[in-house]
């Protein structure tokens, strides 16, 4: 076990509740290992992320996991190659679980609607910016592959920053897959892998010398990322992005743990905000809109019984710490867009 399955409740692995529930996910009952992960080349490179990867690094195969085995909703052609056997099998048996369970809330769900919340965001960003030149930023890019599944990118040049491991394994795998003739399309205009810790004070500059350009409209997604950072660390980072909103048009994505999902017994987590929304006005962005897990666009169709965790959530207030019922924690995944742009007729110089 990895140590982040230790820990709960948390996006990257999710809990369930064992109780009724009406309709269950289209979720194949024997899971399917693709032909891909049994070459030699590809196994290898799974063999090396089990036994050398740390628990941050690995939470990236866990949500390629997640978008593999919620394929009916998500057609993501890498996420069984990213997720490994090991992740895959994982994830299966939560969701058996649940299945025999009668679970209100199957395993993963909070990871695809964060998916497909963050693909109509990225979408409708890119539109809002009327056939310019767009570029897209993935930080904690781990094994998302929008680059090859969403068309939305084609005009766009697409960076992804994470660990040189993570983004040098990443690589790999690609490769050892087209090998092994698997037929792999990006959809992104273009993709660059740009091997950086964001906690490094430099950067920004080392993604501006990997061809980033911080007067081209930007969409920078934060998916999956703040809270493994400090506070510190996490503000550095958002602060910077809203300084950059002084060059051209930004939309930042972003999602945040409130309080309680971080500070739980064990958290790997660090840094949360329950307000995210006065958070982001506060730094410079504007245009501030926040859903949570079960809201009509953060929804698709996948939270249905209004008895589960994520809808009686949304009934009470938002500074309820507890819930009222049971004693439990409250807590709560932010799903937020902000944006900013330079203010009219200020010069570009100096930045
Ligand atoms: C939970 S995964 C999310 C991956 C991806 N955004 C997604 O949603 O599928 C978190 C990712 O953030 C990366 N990460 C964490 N801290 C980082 C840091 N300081 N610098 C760069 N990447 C980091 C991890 O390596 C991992 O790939």
């Amino acid at each position: 076990m990895s140590e982040i399955e230790n820990k709960k409740p948390e996006v990257e692995e999710e809990e369930s509740s064992a109780t009724t529930t009406t309709t269950w996910p289209d979720i194949e009952e024997e899971l399917v290992i693709p032909e891909v992960l049994h070459s030699e080349g590809v196994k290898k490179l799974h063999m090396s992320i089990q036994t050398e990867w740390d628990y941050l690094q690995k939470s990236a195969c866990q949500t390629a996991a997640g978008r593999a085995l919620w394929k009916h909703v998500i057609h993501d052609p890498l996420a069984h190659l990213f997720a490994g056997e090991t992740h895959l099998r994982n994830l299966h048996t939560k969701i058996q679980t649940d299945r025999l369970n009668n679970a209100r809330e199957v395993s993963g769900v909070i990871l695809a609607v964060r998916t497909l919340w963050f693909d109509t965001r990225i979408q409708a960003a890119l539109d809002s910016f009327d056939n310019d030149a767009a570029q897209v930023v993935l930080l904690g890019a781990g094994m998302d592959a929008r680059s090859y599944r969403l068309s939305c990118l084609n005009k766009t040049d697409v960076f992804e920053v994470d660990f040189p491991d993570v983004l040098e394994t990443k690589t790999s795998l690609v490769q050892a897959a087209v090998k092994a003739r698997e037929e792999l399309k990006m959809t992104a205009k273009s993709l660059v892998r740009v091997a950086i810790d964001i906690r490094d004070n430099h950067w920004f500059e080392k993604l501006k010398k990997s061809g980033f350009m911080p007067e081209v409209n930007t969409v920078w997604v934060l998916e999956g990322i703040l809270y493994y950072l400090s506070h510190t660390e996490a503000m550095q980072v958002l602060n910077l992005i809203a300084e950059k909103c002084a060059l051209t048009s930004t939309v930042l994505l972003a999602d945040f743990m409130n309080k309680p999902s971080a500070t739980l017994p064990n958290s790997v987590f660090h840094f949360y905000s329950d307000w995210p929304d006065q958070l982001l006005p506060s730094l410079g962005f504007s245009h501030v809109s926040l859903s949570q897990i079960g809201d009509p666009d953060a929804n698709f169709g996948l939270l249905h019984d209004p008895r589960n965790l994520f809808n009686k959530l949304l009934r009470l207030p938002r500074s309820a710490q507890i819930h009222p019922d049971d004693g439990t924690p409250c807590c709560r995944l932010y799903l937020v867009e902000a944006s900013g742009s330079p203010p009219p007729d200020n010069p570009i110089e100096n930045m």
